[in-house]
This record gives C-alpha cells, sequence and structure tokens, in this order.
C-alpha cells in the first residue's frame, strides 16, 4: 500500500544516508520543485540546508518577500536573498533580443549562485528538484538533432564544475505527486497551485529592451489580472496567466485629456505540460472589466489586448 506518508519517510531516510553530517546547498526559486526539494530536505537534515534565492529583479510584485518569508520565516530553513537586481538589470539595459537577454540571465543566475554559495562553510552537497520527467527527457533528447526554440535556463554542469554532488530527492517523481508530497510536507496548499513561473520572469513578458519604468508597470497590472481571475474563481483552471507589456505606445483619452501610454496584453492558457496549449475562452464581461480595472489602477497603461494565439503556432510566453 503506497502512500504520500511513506514515501515520505523513505525519502527521508534516503537524503540522510546520502548526505550524512554534510552541508547542501540549494537555490531555491519559490516553483513548486525547488520548494518541495527544499521542504523534504530541511526535514531531513535541518541546518545543514542552505537555500540561495537569487533575486534578478524580474519577479512579480512582492514575490522575493512572500518566498522568502514563508521559508525563512514560517517554515525556519536558512535562506540567503541574494538580491542581485541591480547587477542583472545593468548587464540587461539596451538589450532587446529574446535570446540574448535569456544567455545574460543564465550566465548571470550561475555566477551569482555560484558567488553565494562559495561562501557557504563545508557545502558537499547541491540539491535540484529534478523530477522523473527531467529524467527521462534528458535521456530521450540525447541521441538525434534538436531544434531549440527557446534556451531554457538550468543549471545543469554547474555541480561538476564547483566540485559538488547532486542530491535528487523528487527524481522518481510525477509532478502531481511532488504537488502531494508538498502538502504533506506542510506547504500551504495555495503555493503548491500556483502557476508555472519561467526562469528569466518578466524578462520574457517585456518584449524589447527592459527598462524599470516597464517592470514596475507590468508588475502591477499582473497582479491586477491575477486578482481578477482568482475572484472570478478561475485560478486552478487555467495552466498560467501573465500580462506582456507591450513596447509600443498608443493614444488614448481619459477625462478630458489626451494619454500615450504602454498597450499589454493579456495571456491565459490551458495545457496539460506546457508542451502544448489553448488560449482560455474568457467571457467578455470579465475581459472588459479586467482592462477596465488595469487601465484605471494601473498608471502608464492605457490599452489592453487579449492574446488568443494557441501553442502552436505561438508560444506560451511571448519571448
Ligand atoms: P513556451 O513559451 O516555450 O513556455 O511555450 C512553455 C513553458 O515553459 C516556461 N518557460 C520557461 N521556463 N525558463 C524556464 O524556467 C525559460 O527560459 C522558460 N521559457 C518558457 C513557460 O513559462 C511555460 O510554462
Amino acid at each position: 500500500d503506497w502512500t504520500m506518508g511513506a514515501y515520505r519517510e523513505q525519502a527521508i531516510a534516503a537524503i540522510k544516508d546520502q548526505v550524512g553530517d554534510k552541508q547542501v546547498i540549494c537555490a531555491l526559486s519559490g516553483g513548486v520543485d525547488s520548494s518541495v526539494a527544499a521542504a523534504l530536505l530541511h526535514e531531513a537534515i535541518g541546518d545543514q540546508l542552505t537555500c540561495v534565492f537569487v533575486d534578478h529583479g524580474l519577479l512579480r510584485l512582492n514575490e522575493a518577500e512572500e518566498v522568502v518569508g514563508m521559508f525563512r520565516d514560517h517554515m525556519n530553513l536558512k535562506v540567503i536573498h541574494a538580491d542581485e537586481t541591480e547587477l542583472f538589470l545593468g548587464e540587461l539595459e539596451g538589450q532587446s533580443d529574446p535570446e540574448t537577454k535569456r544567455k545574460i540571465i543564465g550566465k548571470l543566475f550561475i555566477d551569482v549562485f555560484q558567488k553565494y554559495a562559495n561562501d557557504i562553510e563545508g557545502a558537499e552537497f547541491l540539491a535540484q528538484g529534478t523530477l522523473y520527467p527531467d529524467v527521462i527527457e534528458s535521456v530521450s533528447f540525447s541521441g538525434g538533432p534538436s531544434v531549440t526554440i527557446k534556451s531554457h535556463h538550468n543549471v545543469g554542469g554547474l555541480p561538476e564544475k564547483m566540485g559538488l554532488k547532486l542530491v535528487e530527492p523528487l527524481r522518481e517523481l510525477f509532478k502531481d505527486e511532488v504537488r502531494a508530497l508538498g502538502v504533506e510536507l506542510g506547504l500551504p496548499k495555495s503555493f503548491i497551485g500556483r502557476h508555472p513561473f519561467p526562469g528569466p520572469g518578466l524578462a520574457i513578458r517585456c518584449p524589447g529592451e527592459i527598462t524599470r519604468e516597464k517592470l514596475e508597470i507590468l508588475r502591477k497590472a499582473d497582479a491586477v489580472y491575477i486578482d481578477q481571475i482568482r475572484r472570478h474563481g478561475l485560478y486552478d483552471d487555467i495552466w498560467q496567466a501573465f500580462v506582456a507589456i507591450l513596447p509600443v505606445r498608443t493614444v488614448g483619452v481619459m477625462g478630458d485629456g489626451r494619454t500615450y501610454d504602454f498597450a499589454c496584453a493579456l495571456r491565459a492558457v490551458t495545457s496539460v505540460d506546457g508542451m502544448t496549449a489553448d488560449y482560455y475562452p474568457f467571457s467578455h464581461e470579465f475581459l472588459g472589466e479586467t482592462a477596465t480595472r488595469i487601465i484605471n489602477e494601473v498608471p502608464g497603461i492605457n490599452r489592453v489586448t487579449y492574446d488568443i494565439t494557441s501553442k502552436p503556432p505561438g508560444t506560451i510566453e511571448w519571448e
């Protein structure tokens, strides 16, 4: 009789066995996988685990505070908040090519993680929230040629470079099992059910040049949009929803004045695994209400569009 409770005990024993009294470091993103991995490791080895939360300044409204607050203050994990906003935004200045942005962010992410990890005395292990499908995928892709649509950043090759051994306590699990394990470990259901968020963050929802002004507008608009989705009880029916700020200003009228502000696009899709996706069929009423709220509540936006492209031919993100 296989239960998550039994799996948990077995996984904890295996971690203790592998790690012994050594120190472990982990890149905590706030995503489901790294969060559940961190919670499980903490239960197994307590303070031998140190998490590094790399803050690239491309996160959603209050995201860093929420993630760090929950793990550090609520669950008592050792978490280093590596706020490197200046570094990332500085390097991204003037860059508008999607792949260039991704590469800059991926490289800096590894540099920053390495810098903080080097300060953690006696670290011998690197923990990763690798899932079973990741294990399979890396095997089946290694044979033939593949087309790279977007270079996803990950920390592949990092453990060897840093002389660390890997701990991957979720290697045998599928996504839904990881969620169940997270609940078993006491992570809030609202946290476990969060939509996926890409590593490069808001950078790939800001086509063209990234500026602080655009990021601030994007954060506010996204918060209003997600609030609308939650209020209408639609959050769990949607795989992913977000706002993209478009690199174009348009003319509008508000009160008796002319406005000249940014346009944005709302995106919401249903999907099973992110490989294919359908746009979400919101009601016109929902869309109208959301557009009105965003324009009223977010200075800097005067036009809202809804993206009705499915994947393929579109991708979920705009870059
Ligand atoms: P696309 O845009 O390729 O997205 O249809 C499919 C899923 O992958 C996420 N995504 C990323 N995740 N690093 C990530 O960690 C990336 O560079 C990246 N690009 C896309 C996207 O949010 C969606 O869930």
